[in-house]
């Protein structure tokens, strides 16, 4: 079998889109506004219709809306409960903010967080609950999450990096917690290159988040009220993410359609754990997780896939935040064990919007070859 060169995941820019962008890109440099001009405003006010929120706010990354969100809710000195299975710029986010991030175990259903695994974590110094929705899969549990942070009094902030239209029960991602964070980083649902977007009902958090993406000016005085930093997304990438968000039921749908391709080839792969769709939920599947037999090595199949057939594949996560050497003192696998047991064996599968079913057929029979060579 000849490699075909899948990579595990990329951005898709529909030609029609990048001729009426050029236009605009056009525009936009004529105009001299390249920074907190229409586009952005534009992008954020479709963007919190889009999450079912009152106000959005357009940063320059993923991790300033989890950042500021937390600065917002004074973590200084607080815990955090991070699940362990996610990329580092969560539990990075509670760092920056000043608080202590603490990792929890995660459970199968979801590779995230289990709502007994949060309550687990809990101690009179939590502060507040950062849920994940990995892989675009949110926690089915979330609505006991929800009950358990309102009753003690805590915040929840979802980081939706991986969840751009993912709903649970028809509620959109971003709209489930006290406020969550969105990434467009080019792996990602929806891209602008680099950029993210905060979400919230809160009128004050949306305020704050304004005023410290822009150093800590006040927006009606102009006084500085607060120490901030440079968090703005420019005017060609809001311009690019109003186009992208214009795709997101269409490329969420597609996604679904080429999912629902993978489980039905794989369901007939003995040995292999898959995600299904959740009951309630629309699934973003930002990423194809397979749970590889127990014994398999995750990485030397990675390998073999790349090296002789030419399909990118990827983890979700390895290693986990608390292998990482700025997490592992405070944090022994022993806290861990289904992550320890699942995580080194998740498998991601390439899935991204241009992929064509042929391309699936293929993957799932070099797998299968592979894996038939090893006795599984
Ligand atoms: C789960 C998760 N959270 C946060 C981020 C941070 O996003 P960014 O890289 O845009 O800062 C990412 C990015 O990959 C992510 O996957």
């Amino acid at each position: 079998m000849k490699p075909r060169r899948l990579p595990r995941a990329k951005p898709h820019l529909p030609e029609e889109d990048v001729a009426v962008l050029l236009e605009e890109f056009g525009e936009i440099l004529r105009s001299g506004r390249l920074t907190r001009g229409l586009h952005l405003d534009r992008f954020e006010r479709e963007f919190a219709a889009c999450a079912g929120v009152k106000y959005a706010v357009g940063l320059s990354s993923g991790t300033a809306p989890l950042e500021i969100a937390l600065r917002f809710w004074q973590v200084e000195g607080r815990e955090v409960i991070v699940p362990t299975n996610t990329f580092v710029a969560s539990a990075n986010a509670v760092l920056l903010a000043g608080g202590i991030p603490v990792l929890a175990d995660i459970s199968p259903a979801c590779l995230s967080s289990s709502c007994a695994q949060i309550e687990a974590r809990l101690t009179p110094r939590t502060r507040g609950v950062m849920v994940v929705h990995l892989a675009g899969i949110i926690p089915p549990e979330i609505a006991e999450v929800r009950q358990l942070c309102r009753e003690r009094g805590l915040f929840l902030l979802e980081d939706a990096a991986h969840a751009h239209g993912a709903s649970w029960r028809g509620r959109p991602a971003g709209s489930l917690g006290d406020a969550a964070g969105f990434s467009f980083f080019p792996t990602k649902v929806i891209t602008c290159g680099e950029g993210g977007m905060l979400t919230t009902d809160d009128l004050q958090l949306a305020d704050f988040a304004r005023s410290y993406r822009c150093h800590g000016l006040d927006g009606q005085s102009g006084e500085l009220v607060r120490l901030g930093n440079n968090y703005r997304l420019p005017e060609l990438s809001a311009a690019l993410g109003v186009k992208q968000l214009a795709r997101l039921e269409e490329f969420v749908g597609e996604r679904n359609c080429l999912a629902a391709h993978y489980l039905e080839r794989l369901a007939r792969m003995p040995g292999l754990g898959l995600f299904p769709p959740l009951a309630d939920q629309v699934h973003s599947y930002y990423k194809f997780p397979v749970l590889l037999p127990s014994g398999c090595d995750r990485q030397q199949l990675a390998q073999c896939l790349q090296e002789e057939f030419g399909v990118e594949t990827g983890s979700a996560y390895w290693p986990p935040c608390h292998h990482h050497p700025l997490y592992c003192d405070r944090f022994p696998p022993a806290l861990f064990p289904m992550a320890e047991d699942l995580l080194p064996r998740i498998l991601t599968l390439p899935l991204f919007v241009g992929l064509e079913e042929a391309d699936i057929d293929w993957v799932c029979s070099v797998l299968q070859g592979v894996l038939a060579r090893r006795g599984d």
